[in-house]
């Protein structure tokens, strides 16, 4: 066991670990974080066992440490998310594109959730078309739900979640898609079947190249290119674009925008909404 751990980061180390960081994933970390890394990588050095940044840089470059980035891309990323986060683009959902894609007869509806953390967001998204197709069995639904966290994936998984993630969300709408295990503040709510048989969750890096052709209905992409460089945030909207069907949006998060440059071909139709 190591006694002590002289975790000292220096300018040297920040700029090595966050050029490290922008390879693998493109998320940028900000000149000023230098505390924030060294208290979130001291952890890991602790965890491994490592006494100093150098040992964890060499351990980071060797073939056993591959694994080791993405658990230094868990400490260094927000996973922030719940259940009905920004809720205008569900309602969006189920008062415009629902109709819209009902209105042409159409009985399949593909989803991209790209970005997905710890599975908040498309267990909202599957929840919301349950209330819109009353029918929905008849209908051909998949919703794809990606994120490069290994571990957040394991948590949408699980599909257990503590109250305090469900504080948007109507209590008939917990009363319906959830089952309550435990009580009190150590209650959990567990997504039902129901909710849970549309989505299909898998681990991509948004950086490297894309295993799906598409086309989908919708892609929503939010809180997650904030992180990413103009550069990077208007290749993916030309690669989202490319996935798209005629007609089909992409929801970006509401501190989000796509300016005149970047939005490329996409139409703005509401705040943190395009329509190709
Ligand atoms: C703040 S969460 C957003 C969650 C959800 N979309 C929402 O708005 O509530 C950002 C997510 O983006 C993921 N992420 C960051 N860089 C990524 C990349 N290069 N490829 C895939 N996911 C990435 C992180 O792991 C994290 O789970």
């Amino acid at each position: 066991m190591l006694e002590s751990i002289d975790a000292q980061l220096s300018k040297d180390h920040f700029k090595k670990l966050s050029n490290l960081m922008y390879n693998i994933s493109g998320v940028e970390i900000q000149a000023g974080k230098e505390g924030l890394i060294q208290s979130r990588l001291t952890k890991r050095l602790r965890a491994l066992q490592l006494p100093n940044f150098d040992s964890y840089l060499e351990y980071l470059g060797s073939k056993k440490g591959q694994e080791e980035l993405l658990a230094m891309m868990d400490q260094l990323t927000t996973n922030k998310t719940h259940f009905f986060r920004e809720k205008p683009h569900f309602d969006m959902l189920r008062n415009k594109i629902m109709p819209e894609i009902k209105a042409t007869g159409s009985h399949k509806l593909r989803i991209w959730c790209a970005g997905c953390s710890s599975g908040e967001e498309p267990y909202t998204i599957s929840m919301v078309l349950n209330e819109s197709l009353p029918n929905i069995a008849s209908w051909d639904i998949r919703i794809l739900a990606t994120d490069i966290s290994p571990s957040m994936l394991d948590k949408a998984r699980q599909r257990q979640y503590f109250k305090s993630t469900l504080m948007e969300t109507p209590p008939a709408m917990i009363q319906k898609y959830f089952k309550k295990e435990g009580r009190g503040e150590q209650a959990q709510y567990q997504v039902k079947d129901n909710v849970a048989k549309l989505i299909h969750f898998a681990q991509l890096n948004l950086m490297t190249a894309w295993p799906m052709r598409g086309p989908f209905d919708v892609i929503f992409c939010r809180n997650v290119m904030i992180y990413f460089n103009q550069a990077t945030r208007q290749q993916l909207v030309e690669r989202y674009y490319k996935l798209l069907r005629p007609g089909g949006y992409l929801l970006i998060g509401h501190s989000e925008s796509l300016t005149n440059q970047g939005r490329g071909e996409f139409n703005y139709i509401q705040p943190a909404a395009y329509q190709k």
